[in-house]
């Protein structure tokens, strides 16, 4: 199933964008809450390569991955392989300074040095020539109401994302453009920006002189998790114009994140998400948010990936077949379950 090295997964007909991305760190040693690593821990900049066989076009790392030091040598090791960064990102949970919050902390000290650190990740995508830097809400949350005032939070996000926006339009203009992702849950209890509808609502109160660079990033998966339909969240980012990037892999019911390979439980509103994606024409990249599962040995650590890889490209290509006109129809004839029928016979029938 893995593709030689050369090649790379592409989506056929696709506007703009039409190679795909993944994480550097979906390729991790298999940690979770319950238990260290399994694997042997891979260099960074040594998965560029891996994510470029796996048929990747792009990755995408966090600036706690890729600091400003070192943005050269992975430019210069990602072009060896073929590969590009598509997204770069500022870690806001990683390092313990950032436990309770990072823009949303209640310490004045810990919201500037959040804000520097946005402004760094901007510095260091335009370098890296990636054009997204994504926001994820990581420890932005609470696990005890009252710990923080909510209504004070909505101030330091719209205080904290304007000087960001301000500096990335003065510094870059209109070249690196800055998404939101939201989850509802996990790491914390509660997470601020928890859904799509939340983020869109944070970006409308933004200052207009640079609202139009902030967008949003849906994962398919955090919407699974908030009890959302994935579908309605992308569309309404398409509505809104603010798809800016996008985040594919799946999640077996509403339980903890799992970052399961894209495809794998719900192909059926999977192919209806790649027909909403081609309708509108999006013309951003589709990234992976995987991880390499616990039980899956170092030499195949890449396979979360070469699986989402060709679900995705098998399952666009079924997209592409669907009949719009078929659809119509059927939406005229008020036949809603009949389109189900029809997605399934496009998915499973001959
Ligand atoms: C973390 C999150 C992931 C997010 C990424 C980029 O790895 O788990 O969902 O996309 O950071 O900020
Ligand atoms: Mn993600």
């Amino acid at each position: 199933m893995t593709p030689p090295m050369e090649q790379k997964y592409m989506l056929r007909s696709k506007k703009g964008q039409t190679g795909l991305g993944a994480g550097v760190w979906n390729l991790g040693v298999g940690s979770d809450p319950f238990g260290g690593p399994v694997r042997e821990s891979i260099a960074i900049l040594d998965r560029l390569p891996l994510l470029a066989e796996a048929g990747m076009t792009y990755y995408e790392a966090h600036d706690s991955e890729i600091p400003a030091e070192q943005v050269e040598e992975a430019k210069a090791r990602a072009a060896a392989c073929g590969i590009s960064c598509g997204m770069y990102t500022p870690s806001y949970f990683a390092s313990p300074i950032f436990k309770d919050g990072a823009m949303t902390s209640n310490a004045p000290e810990i919201r500037k040095l959040a804000t520097e650190n946005g402004k760094k990740a901007i510095d260091s995508a335009a370098a890296l020539g990636a054009s997204t830097v994504v926001f994820w809400n990581g420890r932005e949350g609470f696990d005890f109401v009252l710990s923080k005032n909510g209504r004070d939070v909505i101030q330091r996000l719209l205080e904290g994302f304007n000087q960001i926006g301000q500096y990335a339009k003065e510094k870059h203009g209109d070249k690196v453009r800055l998404a939101i992702e939201p989850k509802p849950n996990e790491p914390r209890a509660n997470m601020y920006l928890a859904t799509v509808g939340e983020v869109l609502y944070l970006i409308s109160r933004l200052d207009p002189a640079h609202q139009h660079l902030f967008g949003v990033n849906p994962e398919t998966a955090h919407s699974r998790i908030a009890g959302l339909d994935y579908v309605w969240d992308v569309e309404l980012c398409l509505e809104a114009g603010k798809l800016f990037h996008i985040h594919l892999n799946s999640q077996d019911s509403q339980r903890y994140d799992q970052d399961l390979p894209f495809g794998y439980t719900e192909p059926l509103k999977d192919l209806a998400l790649l027909v909403v994606l081609q309708d509108a024409g999006y013309p951003g990249i589709i990234a992976f948010d995987v991880k390499a599962p616990r039980p899956d040995e170092q030499k195949d650590i890449a396979d979360v990936l070469t699986v989402s890889a060709q679900n995705l490209v098998w399952l666009w290509d079924k997209a592409l077949a669907v009949d719009r006109g078929v659809l119509q129809s059927l939406r005229d004839q008020k036949r809603n379950t009949a389109i189900a029928g029809y997605l399934a016979q496009c998915l499973y029938g001959r």
